[in-house]
């Protein structure tokens, strides 16, 4: 296997994101309809293709591999996937394995995934009101998500808090959440709802743009452009009154497809070369007729250089319809 992974628009593709299942415990009512319908389970990849997969992407230049869901810890088994690939970090193959999860298995992981030589993960959290929280993702419990995290802290974990912004929700929380996560030394980023997937709420009424948000913030807090970069997509500010870090993830309103560095595979091994697009490369059909990874490479060096230069996302009140009809569980954001 040889050569890098780099698009039609001279992007090098460094960073993979592996969304292990589409499954989760959560409905959060911006990613999922309250009656979701899971990929068959006979569709899946095996933890070992995965592995596979992932040896291949490290193969061709990839550095950085997170894993994503649905909610990655409810995927049976996967702390195997997980403990293998933290060997590639350790014999210095890969820079980083990350994690983003809805936290509420952490409380059983967290000094498992520690011990596999995960140091960052992101969490995702909207609201530290209990009501709330349970409205959001319709089925959370807010106390063993924060008991997860604190584990997670205490396992010496770097915790980032993901925050969707959502209008009449959690808009006018995002100062007293972020006052909490630097408190604990965690970072908080904040997110712009994308349109994924049919959900039973109207992302038009909840969709918040973070030009508002920073705007209020700035009425509270002086933030200072920070140069720190992780390679996703935030762009990050210190909070001069609590010390922290806080970053904004604004696919809508200021897009950042010029400097994408990452491709998306899925549970049952699709890669998708951009989130918000609909074109897609079957890698599991070759993976399982070869054992050559070099011909599996080539198909992902093919639908690499299909890569878009950028996503289709908008959000409008005479169009409804979300932008890409899978649900950003497939995909794992
Ligand atoms: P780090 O910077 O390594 O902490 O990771 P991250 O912020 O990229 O990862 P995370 O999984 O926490 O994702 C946060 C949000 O960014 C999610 O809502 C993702 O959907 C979104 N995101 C990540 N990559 C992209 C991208 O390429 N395009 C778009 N539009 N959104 C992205
Ligand atoms: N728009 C923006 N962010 C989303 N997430 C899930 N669905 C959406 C959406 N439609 C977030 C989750 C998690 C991250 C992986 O993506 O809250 O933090
Ligand atoms: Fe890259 Fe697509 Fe994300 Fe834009 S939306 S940053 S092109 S993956």
């Amino acid at each position: 296997i040889s050569g890098e992974l780099v698009d039609g628009f001279a992007r090098r593709i460094s960073y993979l994101r592996v969304s292990v299942t589409d499954r989760c415990d959560f409905r959060c009512i911006y990613c999922m309809s309250d009656k979701m319908i899971f990929l068959p389970k006979k569709d899946l990849l095996t933890l070992d293709e995965l592995q596979r997969l992932c040896d291949i992407f490290i193969a061709k230049g990839v550095r950085k591999i997170r894993l994503t869901g649905g909610e990655p810890l409810v995927r049976p088994n996967v702390m195997s996937l997980i403990r293998a690939l933290g060997g590639r970090v350790s014999s210095g193959r890969l820079e980083e394995l990350t994690l983003t999860t809805n936290g509420s298995q952490l409380g059983r992981f967290a000094s498992e995934l520690a011990e596999c030589g995960i140091r960052r993960i992101n969490v995702s959290l909207d609201t530290l009101d209990p009501e709330k929280f349970r409205q959001i993702t319709r089925r959370g419990d807010l106390a063993k998500v924060l008991a997860g995290i604190e584990l997670a802290l205490k396992a010496q974990i770097e915790v980032k808090v993901n925050v969707v912004a959502l209008k009449g929700l959690n808009e006018f929380e995002l100062p007293e959440i972020m006052r909490w996560a630097h408190g604990l030394g965690m970072a908080m980023t904040v997110i712009e709802t994308m349109p994924m997937g049919d959900v039973e709420e109207d992302r038009t009424d909840r969709y918040l743009p973070l030009t508002i948000v920073r705007r209020r913030l700035e009425e509270l807090f002086t933030l200072n452009d920070n140069q720190r970069r992780t390679g996703g997509p935030a762009r990050y500010v210190s909070v001069a009154e609590t010390g922290g870090t806080l970053g904004f993830i604004t696919p809508m309103t200021h897009n950042f497809c010029e400097s994408c560095n990452r491709v998306r595979v899925t549970c049952n091994g699709t890669l998708y070369s951009c989130l918000g697009q609909d074109d897609a490369v079957d890698l599991r059909t070759i993976l399982r007729q070869t054992m050559d990874d070099a011909i599996v490479a080539r198909r992902i060096d093919e639908g690499v250089r299909r890569k878009p230069r950028g996503h289709n996302f908008i959000i409008s009140a005479d169009n409804r319809r979300p932008a890409v009809a899978r649900h950003m569980s497939v995909t794992g954001g």
